[in-house]
């Protein structure tokens, strides 16, 4: 028996960076995000006689051939473990199989796909195994897919998705976005999202992040309720500044930003100065 589900990446605007003491990605600020439905992962799981789990690329038609390093292996088969746990089947084993139908680790959110989909597939598949509480419950499954990856949290909700705590949950704003993604670059960063959340709370613009990024969250929902789009537009560009910044000035600092990835933001920054309009734009790690 076989099980097979999907889910997507999401895009921050308000952006999670800096997690709370303890190994359970709290985050030091709430996060508003948009889904980007095109972007999924797929992973399909099925049981196998073996002695441990095991992880394997899925290949089709369509999905780019996943190339998970032996640590994203580990990282994603230890939240699978957390998982049966969780559920009480720790004396079973599992092929997992899984592709994105987009690039991983250059910036388009693969591990809040990753992982959202393993926790939503794993509740699927045991379910067919056996009962298991809160296997449907939205809620429940993004509290539990945090704990693998802090924003595969917000991949349970579409389009808009807050996140505050313990889960995320739905935030119903009137409001959808057409969203492009520009890539510039397909080679894997430098600097994980794991890593920077370490090293941002060396940078001395830290002090008073928390308090930046929970005006920006309320201001930017207020913004959108109200329908200020510029205003929306001038909140997301100090928000993606902010977080970058940090990562300029920690010690050692770092940046995910080239030559032409600067023109591009400039380009955007004039066209909402000349006409008024314009994309809102963000720039993830
Ligand atoms: O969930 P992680 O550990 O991959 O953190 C990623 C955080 C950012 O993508 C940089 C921002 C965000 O809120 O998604």
């Amino acid at each position: 028996m076989k099980t097979r589900n999907s889910a997507p990446s999401n895009i921050a605007l308000i952006k999670y960076m800096g997690k709370l003491p303890g190994l359970d990605n709290k985050p030091t600020n709430g996060s508003l995000s948009y889904t980007l439905e095109h972007l999924r992962t797929t992973v399909e799981i099925s049981e196998i006689q073996s002695q441990r789990d095991q992880w394997a690329p899925l290949i089709e038609n369509g999905l780019s051939r996943l190339d998970l390093s032996q640590k994203g292996q580990d990282k994603f088969l230890k939240h699978f473990d957390f998982l049966k746990k969780s559920w009480g089947l720790q004396e079973k084993y599992f092929q997992i199989l899984s592709a994105n139908n987009f690039p991983s680790d250059c910036g388009l959110a693969s591990s809040a796909s990753s992982f959202a989909a393993l926790t939503r597939v794993s509740s699927e598949h045991f379910q067919h195994i056996k009962k298991i509480q809160n296997g449907n419950d939205p809620n429940f499954l993004s509290q539990l897919s945090r704990k693998g990856s802090g924003s595969s949290c917000r991949s349970f909700f579409s389009p808009w998705a807050l996140w505050k705590n313990e889960g995320a949950e739905s935030i119903s704003l009137n409001l959808k976005l057409n969203s492009s993604v520009i890539l510039l670059e397909q080679g894997k960063k430098e600097v994980s999202s794991s890593e920077a959340h370490q090293r941002v709370l060396t940078s001395p613009r830290f002090k008073g992040r928390i308090e930046r990024a929970e005006l920006k969250l309320q201001d930017l929902i207020r913004s959108i309720e109200k329908e200020h789009w510029k205003e929306s537009f001038a909140i997301i560009w100090d928000e993606f500044w902010d977080m970058h910044e940090l990562f300029h000035t920690s010690q050692p600092g770092f940046a995910y930003m080239n030559k032409t990835c600067r023109e591009i933001l400039s380009h955007i920054e004039t066209q909402w100065k000349k006409t008024g309009h314009g994309p809102w734009v963000t720039l993830d790690a």
